[in-house]
């Protein structure tokens, strides 16, 4: 993978200077969606698989770009004068709001550089390719411009904000925050409102993480995303009219049954409903990892799925398709959608030695479904961005 990246940089930028290798995880979610921008829990991972980069300072301003994934766009150039978003642009806008938001903070990058890429995460399918570009990009910045005082959290706060800022979606912090502190063999336990969090080894009992890719690309999912966003806004605010909460994420169970009235729109009590019960859940979930009761971690991530399914309204045909099948399978722990939903993908916990016949069936009854093939993938939980090689 890098032999033939350095390759694809040496053949698109030149030999000679001073080269350095980085890389950043892909993360996956085990429990806790659509909570990050509600002041709740989140309990995502860091994976082996990610972005890797290859880069080298240059003396002028100009920025050029090759991605190995986007070869249809060969090598894209601009310049540290033109930090605008630009969709024709693509991929290349990621990187380019990561060297604006750093800039927005004080940290300007006055010589640009060379930086050829690969994903092994295939983009717009769930695990985050997009956050795993930016903290790859802040690391860069950090390394190469001597930014240390940028440590990994601020990382992942300005690559936030380059998303929100620059690109225009308006994540949460829960995909860079797990790329940017990734632990190998770690889930992180994420506070969003404080930002306090804690590693949770990840200890499955001879299970293992299986990834279902839908195959089925997000499409319309970024403006739905920021409507179930202003949704759950919304709701906070009417609540807010009686209660002096900052997020939904206070609330326990009974305290949103007791004041849901003050919502005044079906729809809303849902989103609501749903931002507040998934909050709980994650709590719940890390303390059964903790205790090591994996049944109970299983069925919390089924009724997560079953909340976004039915109360949050973010699963679509594709993923309930897997889902529901996954659940069927012997050895199954547990199976839901994870990241931001509307396609991408889902992630179960699955016994090792049941993958083959689960693989085999769940792709079976979701291309009778469906109509296409979906995608498994077995994963590993990796650390945080690293700069490996000269
Ligand atoms: C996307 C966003 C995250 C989070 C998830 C849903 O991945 O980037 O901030 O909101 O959706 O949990």
């Amino acid at each position: 993978m890098q032999q033939q990246l350095m390759e694809s940089f040496v053949a698109n930028f030149g030999e000679g200077g001073e080269i350095y290798t980085f890389f950043a995880p892909g993360r996956v979610n085990l429990i806790g969606e659509h909570t990050d921008y509600n002041g709740g829990h989140v309990f995502p991972c860091a994976l082996t698989i990610g972005t890797y980069g290859i880069v080298r300072k240059r003396k002028d301003r100009k920025l050029r770009f090759y991605s190995q994934n986007f070869d249809k766009f060969g090598v894209m150039e601009t310049s540290l004068d033109d930090l605008v978003y630009r969709k024709e642009e693509n991929w290349i806008n990621y990187p380019k709001a990561v060297i604006w938001a750093f800039k927005e903070h004080g940290y300007e990058v006055t010589e640009g550089f060379d930086f050829a890429c690969v994903g092994t995460i295939p983009n717009g399918s769930g695990l985050s390719s997009s956050a795993s570009l930016e903290v790859l990009t802040s690391k860069i910045l950090i390394d190469l411009y001597g930014f240390q005082e940028v440590d990994m959290v601020k990382a992942a706060l300005y690559s936030q904000y380059a998303e929100n800022k620059f690109v225009g979606v308006n994540c949460g912090i829960m995909d860079q925050f797990a790329i940017a502190m990734g632990k190998k063999d770690h889930a992180i336990y994420l506070d969003t409102a404080t930002l306090e969090y804690q590693y949770a080894p990840v200890e499955l009992d001879g299970a293992k993480i299986v990834i279902m890719n839908t195959n089925k690309k997000r499409g319309l999912g970024e403006s739905k995303y920021n409507e179930r966003r202003q949704e759950c806004e919304t709701a906070l605010a009417e609540i807010q009219k009686v209660k002096d909460i900052k997020a939904l994420g206070e609330l326990t169970e009974e305290e949103f049954e007791a004041i849901k009235e003050e919502i005044k729109d079906p729809i809303r009590v849902r989103r609501a409903k749903h931002a507040v019960y998934e909050n709980q859940r994650t709590v719940k979930a890390v303390e059964a990892l903790k205790n090591h009761d994996l049944t109970l971690f299983g069925q919390l991530m089924n009724e997560s799925h079953i909340s976004l399914r039915d109360d949050y309204e973010v699963t679509g045909k594709e993923l309930d398709a897997l889902v529901e099948a996954a659940w069927k399978q012997e050895g199954v722990v547990g199976a839901r959608m994870t990241g931001a939903g509307f396609g991408g993908r889902a992630v179960s916990i699955v016994k090792a030695d049941q993958i083959d016949a689960f693989v085999k069936n769940v792709g079976k009854e979701y291309e009778e479904k469906i109509g296409y093939q979906a995608d498994f993938y077995v994963v590993e939980i990796g650390s945080g961005p690293v700069c490996f090689a000269k």
